[in-house]
């Protein structure tokens, strides 16, 4: 079964509330928050402060996906905010392996994201210490983009790594993951699928999250 994490980069800020209560309700695991800071990324998105309000109506996982440069001066706020899983990209930090120190010493579970263009094997000498590699599968900044098919062979190429070595690292794939490709990706060796427009956009969210969540590997 599928780990499934809608991504509120796609809810309605005006009622964030009815969005949470609708992932409550559902069969969703975890709740996907994209944090952008406008450098790293071309968008600007929220802060600790939103995550702090969302942490408040939630009992599951809060999973914060920081697309942000020098994410270790805020790795203490999102700690205070209420975040469980945070993940830093791997192009945003120098000292990777002293974020990630950073980020477990807090008590939270250390996530590394990978842009399209960055190797797996880039996390050769860290992987032992990931809870989670989040692997993006379109250009990070914006909902509904088109899933990148060589994104296929790098979950392949990571499930691998993860097995070879008996780890229990969670594979997760965020962006353009559709009904339709979901399978394959679960396949090619996935733990986590995140939806945006495809949970928040479809007529029957709380039923879209179901049928991702039924999708085996
Ligand atoms: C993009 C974000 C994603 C985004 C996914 O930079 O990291 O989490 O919300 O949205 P969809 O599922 O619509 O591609
Ligand atoms: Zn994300």
């Amino acid at each position: 079964m599928a780990i499934v994490a809608p991504s509120f980069l796609s809810a309605n800020f005006l009622n964030l509330e009815a969005d949470c209560k609708m992932i409550n309700e559902s069969e969703a695991d975890w709740f996907h928050l994209d944090v952008m800071d406008g450098r790293f990324v071309p968008n600007i998105t929220f802060g600790p402060m939103i995550i702090e309000f969302i942490r408040k109506t939630t009992a599951k996982v809060c999973d914060v996906h920081l697309m942000i440069v020098e994410p270790e001066k805020y790795v203490e706020d999102f700690k205070k905010a209420g975040a469980d899983i945070l993940t830093v990209h791997e192009e945003c930090c120098v000292h990777l392996h002293r974020n990630i120190q950073q980020i477990k010493s807090l008590g939270m579970q250390a996530g590394v994201a990978l842009n399209p263009h960055t190797p797996v094997e880039s996390l050769k000498e860290v992987l032992d210490d990931l809870d989670l590699v989040l692997i993006m599968s379109v250009n990070p900044g914006f909902g509904g983009q088109k899933f990148i098919p060589n994104t296929l062979n790098k979950i392949r190429t990571l499930r691998r790594m993860i097995d070879e070595r008996g780890l229990s690292t969670k594979i997760e794939i965020d962006g353009g993951v559709t009904l339709d490709n979901a399978p394959v990706i679960m396949k090619a060796g996935a733990d986590v699928l995140v939806a945006g427009n495809t949970v928040f956009k479809s007529k029957d969210p709380k039923d879209t999250i179901a049928q991702l969540k039924k999708i085996t590997r």
